[in-house]
């Protein structure tokens, strides 16, 4: 392989695609990531991710000789940390895998070099890296260029969104901001908006509480609405009549790996001030549980009315339509509860995206809404929309799919 300039760590949804890209471009990449069998497919040039066009990116980086995988870093003159940044239990930020990541490139800097964090991140990550980097190499001290640039892609759409994405690019001082971003326009066609380390950090997780404060807000409104005997949906779409308005669509909760994620990032390190950003996650939490109860009471009036349990479908498991997703799934949990209290029913469980599970026995969804006595949309699949439901079943529509109809 052709010398590295740019050592990857971490080849997952972000790291692979980014490597590729950077790859196509004809500068030599070297991903690192410590599972050996990812590893192994990679230089197979081959994927181990489901991802539009990725498969095709990596095949030709690989076969060109730009693209090279390992379980262990090599020298080269920029690095990009991907690695994933999960939280703890109390929701507190895990930044464990950065900085096992930031230690395995540690003997590799030399002068000159510039060290990116890509990670979704808590803010003062990037400098504390700073402070871990000099502490052990501190000949290095002020002479490497270090920066922190945020991921916004969207799943299903990676590889052009890498290109064509706006990015935030925030150096620990302005020598390294200005590095960054001259690396990044060698790939990137979106523009490039040069901040500090911190506020770049912060933006990224106030994209991801922007959403969720505002679904918040749609979901309390179908709490108000559920109880005051208003057609949530209706409301919603009367009140974007306004000019200035655009509330979005409220559903069984707030999922997936970034949103119901992003927001503790902030909420743990400063908890007295981010006092919308964590009740917005506690509605979005607890709408899920409302949902789930909500089920149980109508498996019960059912029992009560017709003297025989239900038979029930419950209509997606994904964290949003149209995916295969399962990650942090409100649908997902609002299905395990409904099911946790099962006595004599039948269930019918659909998920069109995907074609087993390990734990759900799944249907087809147009056997399920005719079999089942009442028919629960978690999901607003495109499948869903304007199916045919007998008058005489019970429909609980979480996500507005019916009255998209
Ligand atoms: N997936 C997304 O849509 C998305 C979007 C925006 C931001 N992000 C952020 O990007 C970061 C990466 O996310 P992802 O979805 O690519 O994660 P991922 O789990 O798909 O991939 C991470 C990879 O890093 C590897 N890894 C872990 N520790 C390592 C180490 N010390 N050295 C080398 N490899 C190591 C893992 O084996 C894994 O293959 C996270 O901070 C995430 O929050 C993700």
């Amino acid at each position: 392989m052709i010398q590295p300039k740019v050592v990857t760590i971490g080849l997952g949804y972000i790291g692979l695609p980014t490597s590729a890209l950077i790859a196509n471009n004809n500068i030599p990449v070297y991903g690192v990531d410590i599972n050996q069998k990812v590893v192994d497919i990679i230089n197979a040039g081959e994927i181990h991710i489901v991802e539009p066009s990725l498969d095709e990116a990596v095949a030709k980086a690989v076969l060109e000789g730009y693209l090279k995988a390992g379980i262990k870093p090599v020298m080269a003159d920029t690095y990009l940390i991907v690695v994933p940044t999960p939280f703890k239990a109390k929701n507190e930020p895990d930044i464990s895998f950065v900085q096992a990541a930031t230690k395995s490139i540690l003997p590799l800097l030399k002068e000159g070099d510039l060290y990116i964090i890509e990670s979704t991140s808590p803010i003062g990550t990037t400098e504390k890296m700073l402070q871990y980097i000099y502490s052990e190499r501190p000949e290095l001290k002020d002479k490497l260029y270090i920066a922190y640039c945020p991921e916004r892609v969207l799943p299903g759409n990676v590889m052009f969104e890498l290109v064509h994405n706006d990015r935030v690019i925030g150096g620990v001082n302005e020598s390294s901001t200005l590095k960054a971003v001259a690396f990044y326009s060698q790939f990137v066609k979106g523009e490039l908006h040069k901040t500090n380390a911190r506020t770049a950090e912060m933006c990224k997780l106030t994209e991801n509480s922007s959403r969720d404060v505002q679904i918040a807000f749609a979901n309390e409104l179908s709490l108000i609405c559920d109880k005051a005997g208003i057609d949530v949906w209706e409301l919603i779409q009367l009140a974007n009549k306004h000019p200035r308005v655009n509330i979005l669509q409220p559903g069984c909760g707030v999922g997936g790996h970034c949103i119901a994620v992003d927001p503790y990032f902030i909420v743990s390190d400063y908890p007295l001030e981010s006092k919308i950003i964590s009740t917005a996650r506690e509605i979005n939490n607890y709408k899920s549980f409302w949902c789930a109860e909500k089920v149980k009471n109508a498996k019960l009036e059912f029992k009560l009315k017709y003297g025989r349990s239900p038979s029930v479908a419950l209509m997606g498991l994904a964290f949003k339509p149209n995916i295969d997703d399962l990650r942090e799934s409100p649908a997902k949990y609002v299905a395990q509860k409904v099911m946790q209290d099962a006595h004599n029913e039948e269930y019918f469980i659909v998920e069109p995206n995907i074609e087993e599970h390990p734990v759900f026995k799944l249907t087809n969804f147009e056997y399920a809404i005719e079999k089942a006595d009442i028919v629960v949309f978690l999901v607003a699949h495109k499948e869903f929309k304007g199916v045919k439901i007998n008058a005489d079943k019970v429909i609980i529509d979480f996500t507005g799919v019916k009255f998209q109809q």
